[in-house]
């Protein structure tokens, strides 16, 4: 059994060597110490404290009203159940769009108040600012194209994104861009998979996909999406590796009717 020092940990320059050899990079959310500990002993490579905390831990339609609070106690309770992973935090909605001091602030509360090891932010050319002003800071950045959902209310629909030429044009802008600011990786969110390989081929830094198709240099999912704990978000890009709704909820019936026959506790769970 290998110890924790013995663990050797993901680094943006490892997922650039894997990106150089071909090598898929595997990515997934968690937002709380028990299912990052499980995403982490299974071999994840980054797992991404998502503002998709917004809607599967807390139940809000958008992504828009979760807090840089809220977000750095998400992430410290990940850092805590990871030993190997990269550990990637998004930047909140309305904590790095006003200026790029305010963006290196969020940033540095971040890595500072959770131990996590690089932020994720929302957009291209508009952010540039903010972008530059956190690297300088020694803080590596993840970006994020097409489909971006804090602004989605701009988009007016979660609709395919960058169908057209002139948006297309405008994301591989962006993607080179990122790149040579000095971003180590970019999501590609919902947009067609041949423009997604072209960004990829193009582009040196690992693209990391998700409804980008199979020929970019990894893959993303939510993690209630793929284990089934969520049951009513199905589109085409998500693959379901577990029915946990379905698990959970039984044994949580078996429990309530064993309560109820008076079958649970039984002699042997009794002091
Ligand atoms: O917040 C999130 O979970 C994300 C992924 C969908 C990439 O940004």
């Amino acid at each position: 059994m290998s110890t924790h020092s013995e663990i050797k940990r993901i680094t943006t320059h490892i997922l650039q060597e894997m990106k150089g050899r071909g090598e898929k990079i595997s990515m997934l959310t968690a937002y709380d110490y028990s299912m990052a500990r499980m995403v982490d002993a299974a071999g994840m490579d980054v797992i991404l404290v998502g503002d998709s905390a917004s809607n599967v831990m807390a139940g809000h339609e958008t992504t828009l009203p979760i807090t840089l609070d809220q977000m750095i106690y998400h992430a410290s309770s990940v850092v805590r159940g990871v030993k190997r992973a990269l550990v990637v935090v998004d930047l909140p909605f309305g904590s790095y769009q006003g200026n790029s001091s305010e963006a290196l602030r969020s940033a540095i509360r971040i890595m500072k108040e959770s131990g996590a090891h690089a932020v994720k932010l929302e957009g291209g050319s508009e952010i540039k600012d903010s972008v530059v002003r956190i690297l300088s800071a020694g803080v590596p950045v993840m970006g994020h194209l097409g489909l971006t959902p804090q602004s989605i209310y701009k988009f007016g629909t979660y609709a395919v994104r960058a169908r057209e030429e002139a948006e297309a044009q405008k994301l591989m802008d962006d993607a080179k861009l990122l790149e040579q600011l000095g971003c180590f990786a970019v999501v590609l969110e919902k947009i067609p998979a041949k423009l997604a390989r072209r960004v990829a081929e193009e582009v040196s830094i690992p693209m990391i996909g998700i409804g980008a198709g199979p020929h970019v240099d990894g893959q993303v999912l939510v993690v209630h999406d793929m284990l089934g704990i969520n049951k009513e978000f199905s589109p085409k890009f998500l693959r379901r590796y577990a029915d946990l709704n379905t698990i959970i909820e039984d044994a949580i019936g078996t429990y309530i009717r064993d309560v109820k026959n008076r079958d649970f506790p039984n002699e042997k769970e009794a002091y």
